[in-house]
């Protein structure tokens, strides 16, 4: 490598540290002549949204045959839930807890998106989401940092794989560093305020999993922290992550960022822009062309230190070597791979199980779920019952809208030939007419069972698509409540990429099954669901507000001195007009089974320095149905020498029962879990020890607590408790 570095000019080394974006057209991706001129003249490191292996073994070809150095190209693109085979959202990811399903999802998109020659995905996005007027909630794990950060590791290692240079793994790229995930007001790319707890605590620790999972590439965030944008902020970029961390990637901005800093009013012009950057960490520059244009010039003028382009050049050089791309240039360009791979039978099975695992029971009065598998009519109202790429949700990279399994099909294919099962919209998302929801009754009036599929398209989450209002959009509600006064079983199915206020909706409807955008499986997922054949399982790993007035609300808030009661109580911290709780908590979801859960028990009362301590809760199904039961442990120092969360995530565990059997959901507390940001600026349990309350229950909003006394050995260092997900085994 030092021998290539050392024949590169000036100008192909600054190539190096150039992104570019290929175009789409009606028939695919395609390169337009001004990225084959950047590839030609060297000046192109890499080149994203491009894909099929004909193609990019093409463009592979073109920068080993026809540059002067014959350097290969980093080929990327933003597989965030599936490159063919789509799985859910990564937020309906989230909701499963369950790691392996979602590493397994993840070597799923690996798989098809290395076939197809892509070597580098822009994921997992990391942020921690506390705002769901945010669009981009959609493609986060949700609001606990602590959930997040194994989901982080799990997500790297099966995008990465047992070996980066195996033609089926990819180097994964976290996202958005930093801070991304608390943009103000739930603004896309506004900035934000955080304190250095905050920064510590809430949003770098999925950051600190995926590079402790050895995540090949870190983006810098298009916001501001503090002043400082993402792609300009040298305390994250240089002092966090490489020397805190020791991270061994590359850096590369978010799209066009670079260019922005003039905007942000950092930088005078694009010259300053590229000095700024590239100073403060930024390896590489997607789409922005700062760099090509200005490097060269700056390094010449010394205004830019030339050994740090080296470095920077040597990083990417490095983990274009790790990826195989110098010994194997075209291993993953294969057209017979990815005819075999893309789309098949074992990726819809996996597929087919997350989307089931993603799916949050929020209500079920009555039991009305499940439905039995005997309807003969079913009727599916709403937009969302048959709208394929609505199913996809956002981000959707190659994923086929036309090959999803859309909820009427999915009922179909459970119910099978002799059942009866109607789709109709019922108008559109933003509007239902009186006629269209005259028509919808009068076909809910002949049917056995009703499912309304409501909630948002698929472009009203993701990128750019920040919401002020979190209602049902357009006339969903009013056609909601005229279906649902035929008092017919009907359930509620939400497609959504957020969590939406469904206040009226959840007093009105006996079932609501949240679906979130399932995937190219995920019609089939919601309707094994509805007629019980898979039972839901998921869990929400956000908080459902009451109304957009309440955001910011999530469950590891600090305690104030006048907490609110139950009841509305004056002087108290609480809105005169609504509860303070949320809708749904965190970690809420039902199950069709029945279980009762006892107190948390501890085999000691005291942790004294490493001392690990068990804790177990007992639970008894005590319904009719068997089914999986789930505790999610949560921590609180209930004296500190600052305020700390009333809870904090800790652990999750899952028992499976039959009726009337009892089990035993167990969990390890370890010092490294009581550890927090100190004033000192490190990592660790609080050195003068004391209580901590230990709180197990269904989830966030209803735990039983007990007390654990904490003594510290001697004063020790920690970082947040390490993530230990296995890499996948060959
Ligand atoms: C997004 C990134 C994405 C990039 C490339 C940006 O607008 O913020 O998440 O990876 O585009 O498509």
């Amino acid at each position: 490598m030092e021998e290539l570095l050392s024949r590169m000019t000036l100008e192909e080394k600054v190539g190096q540290l150039n992104l570019v974006s290929g175009n789409h057209a009606v028939t695919g991706p395609f390169a337009p002549q001004s990225v084959r001129d950047a590839i030609l003249k060297g000046q192109a490191g890499g080149l994203f949204n491009v894909y099929g292996a004909e193609y990019t073994r093409s463009l592979q070809a073109m920068a080993l045959t026809e540059t002067r150095l014959g350097v290969p190209l980093l080929l990327g693109f933003d597989v965030l839930h599936g490159y063919r085979t789509i799985l859910p959202i990564p937020l309906g990811q989230a909701a499963s807890w369950d790691m392996e399903a979602i590493q397994a999802g993840e070597r799923v998109s690996a798989t098809e998106a290395s076939a197809a020659g892509v070597n580098w995905i822009f994921a997992p996005m990391v942020d921690v989401t506390r705002d769901p007027r945010w669009g981009r909630v959609a493609e986060g794990s949700g609001e606990s940092a602590w959930l997040g950060a194994q989901i982080a590791a799990a997500r790297v290692h099966g995008l990465e794989g047992q070996s980066l240079s195996a033609p089926d793994s990819v180097a994964s790229c976290v996202k958005h560093f930093a801070g991304n995930g608390a943009t103000e007001a739930g603004r896309d790319y506004s900035a934000l305020d955080l304190s250095e707890r905050a920064l510590r605590e809430q949003q770098l620790p999925p950051f600190k999993a995926a590079v402790d999972a050895d995540a090949r590439c870190v983006m810098a965030a298009f916001n501001a922290v503090d002043g400082v944008p993402g792609v300009a902020n040298e305390r994250l970029l240089r002092d966090i992550l490489r020397k805190e961390w020791g991270f061994r990637g590359i850096v590369v901005s978010d799209f066009g960022a670079i260019g922005e800093l003039p905007v942000h009013g950092v930088a005078e012009d694009g010259f300053d822009a590229s000095r700024i950057a590239f100073q403060a960490g930024t390896d590489m520059d997607m789409e922005s062309r700062s760099y090509v244009g200005s490097l060269p010039l700056l390094v010449r003028e010394g205004l830019v230190d030339g050994g740090l382009l080296d470095d920077s050049v040597r990083r990417i050089l490095q983990l274009k070597e790790d990826l195989g791309l110098f010994d194997q240039p075209f291993g993953r360009s294969d057209e017979k791979r990815e005819a075999e791979v893309i789309g098949s039978a074992q990726h819809k099975a996996v597929a087919l199980a997350l989307a089931e695992k993603s799916l949050v029971l929020l209500k079920n009065d009555r039991e009305v779920l499940p439905f039995a598998v005997t309807a003969k009519s079913v009727a599916v109202i709403g937009p969302l019952g048959d709208a394929g790429a609505d199913t996809l949700g956002p981000w959707a990279a190659h994923g086929d809208p036309n090959a999803a399994i859309t909820l009427k099909e999915g009922i179909a294919q459970v119910l099978g030939p002799s059942a009866r099962v109607t789709a109709l919209a019922a108008g559109s998302v933003e509007r239902s007419t009186a006629a269209d929801i005259a028509s919808a009754v009068r076909l809910a009036a002949t049917a056995d069972v009703v499912v309304l599929a409501l909630g948002e398209h698929a472009t009203q989450s993701g990128e750019a698509a920040s919401r002020a209002s979190l209602d049902l959009p357009g006339d969903q509600l009013s056609l909601a409540r005229a279906v649902l006064a035929l008092g017919k079983p009907t359930a509620v199915v939400l497609f959504n990429g957020r969590p939406l206020t469904i206040e009226d909706l959840d007093r009105d409807a006996p079932a609501i099954l949240e679906a979130w955008f399932p995937g190219s499986e995920g019609g089939l997922a919601v309707a094994r669901t509805l007629f019980g054949l898979n039972e839901p399982t998921g869990r929400l790993p956000i908080s459902f507000p009451r109304s957009v007035g309440q955001i910011p609300i999530y469950h590891d808030h600090l305690p104030t001195g006048r907490p609110a009661a139950e009841t509305y109580k004056p002087y108290t911290s609480a809105y005169i007009d609504l509860p303070s709780t949320p809708l749904y908590p965190f970690g809420y979801g039902l199950s069709y089974a029945r279980f009762e859960m006892g107190e948390p028990r501890l085999d000691r009362l005291r942790m004294v320095g490493s001392q690990s301590v068990q804790v177990t809760v007992d639970v008894t199904n005590v319904g009719p149905r068997p089914g999986t039961a789930q505790a999610q442990l949560y921590i609180r120092h209930k004296v500190a020498r600052l305020s700390r969360p009333v809870r904090e995530l800790r652990g999750m565990g899952r028992v499976t029962l039959k009726p009337g059997e009892a089990g035993v959901i167990s969990f390890t507390l370890k010092e490294s879990d009581l550890a927090y940001w100190q004033p000192g600026g490190r990592f660790a349990a609080p050195d003068v020890g004391g209580p901590v309350e230990v709180h197990v229950g269904p989830d966030s909003g209803r735990t039983r607590m007990t007390v654990l006394e904490y003594r510290p050995s001697s004063a020790m260092v920690q970082q947040p408790a390490r993530v230990d997900t296995a890499r996948p085994t060959p």
